[in-house]
């Protein structure tokens, strides 16, 4: 069986990585993760700055999670100094490096990292609601690395494919879709607080609760765009991936399955994905990229 894929130039051995998040934040938590045989890593968006995040941070759903996590608690220059090049060192699988989010930061950013990465992820989950950042964030990447870009949309934006166009015009050769859904509250009725430790209490949803949301939008970005699509949002089994790979995806991102039943859920979704495309009569995953036709 043929589980290779490649996105935008960067060979993988299977489709499947880990999305941005606490199971990618640090050498040891990745290198538990890639010795599960996940095609590459996916690192934890770094800013410029670290990220201050209120606790508690992470809330289990009845099914999903709900959090109010940003970007990474460290300074980038611990990732630059220790972090990186351990996972460099240790990691002997494709890196794609997630950053964020304005471009004066990528700016400052990307000639630090470049050295690290095989392929750069940008979030744009704090851009707003238009798309013409989305473009200048893009362009500015292209001109400062000519490693793959790919831009991470949020699903709150009013319009995917006019966000994944302007992703592509600014030069982008991929596009990761979706981050986490919201926002959202749960409420403890006992103490009548949130679950959350964030000032509104409110956090973003992710997990199977919004894995049909993610195919739609894998799908329609899928059809409207060029490029290869990322999809991530709810996968939790080899079948929910193959669905992604049918909707369009190119390659598919995990974590929320993982943060509730740990990485070891990486292993077991790859070593059905064999018998899953068999008993659907495929040979390799390609052959079933896109084939969902509306
Ligand atoms: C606790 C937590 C932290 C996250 N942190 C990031 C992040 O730093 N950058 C990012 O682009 N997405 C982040 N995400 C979003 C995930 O990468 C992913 O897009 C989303 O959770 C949907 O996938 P899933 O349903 O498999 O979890 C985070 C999600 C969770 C639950």
């Amino acid at each position: 069986m043929d589980l290779s894929v490649e996105i935008a130039g960067v060979q993988l051995e299977n489709p499947l990585m880990p999305a941005a998040g606490p199971i990618t934040g640090n050498p040891n938590v990745i290198a538990r993760v890639a010795e599960q045989g996940v095609g590459c890593i996916v690192t934890k968006t770094v800013s410029t700055e670290a990220a201050e995040v209120p606790r508690p941070s992470v809330a289990r759903l009845s099914s999903g999670i709900l959090n109010c996590e940003k970007w990474a608690e460290e300074p980038p220059s611990k990732w630059i100094e220790d972090y990186y090049p351990e996972i460099v060192d240790r990691v002997d699988k494709p890196i794609i490096v997630s950053l964020g989010y304005e471009p004066d930061q990528l700016e400052e950013l990307i000639p630090k990292v470049h050295e690290f990465a095989d392929a750069f992820e940008l979030s744009s989950h704090y851009l707003g609601r238009n798309p013409d950042p989305i473009r200048e964030i893009a362009a500015t990447a292209t001109r400062l690395t000519d490693k793959p870009v790919l831009i991470k949309l949020s699903p709150h934006v009013p319009d995917l494919k006019e966000f994944a166009q302007a992703a592509v015009d600014g030069g982008a050769s991929g596009i990761v879709a979706i981050n986490s859904l919201g926002p959202g509250l749960q409420i403890d009725l006992e103490t009548m607080d949130s679950t959350l430790g964030s000032d509104d209490g409110y956090g973003w949803l992710s997990g199977p609760p919004i894995k049909h949301i993610a195919l739609r939008a894998v799908n329609e970005i899928y059809n409207a765009v060029d490029v290869p699509v990322i999809g991530v949002g709810g996968i939790s089994t080899a079948r929910d991936l193959l669905e992604f790979v049918a909707a369009g995806a190119t390659g598919t991102q995990m974590l929320s399955a993982a943060l509730s039943d740990g990485s070891s859920k990486y292993g077991e979704v790859l070593e059905n994905l064999p018998k899953e495309l068999e008993k659907l009569g495929k040979n390799s995953v390609e052959e079933l990229t896109g084939a969902y036709k509306q």
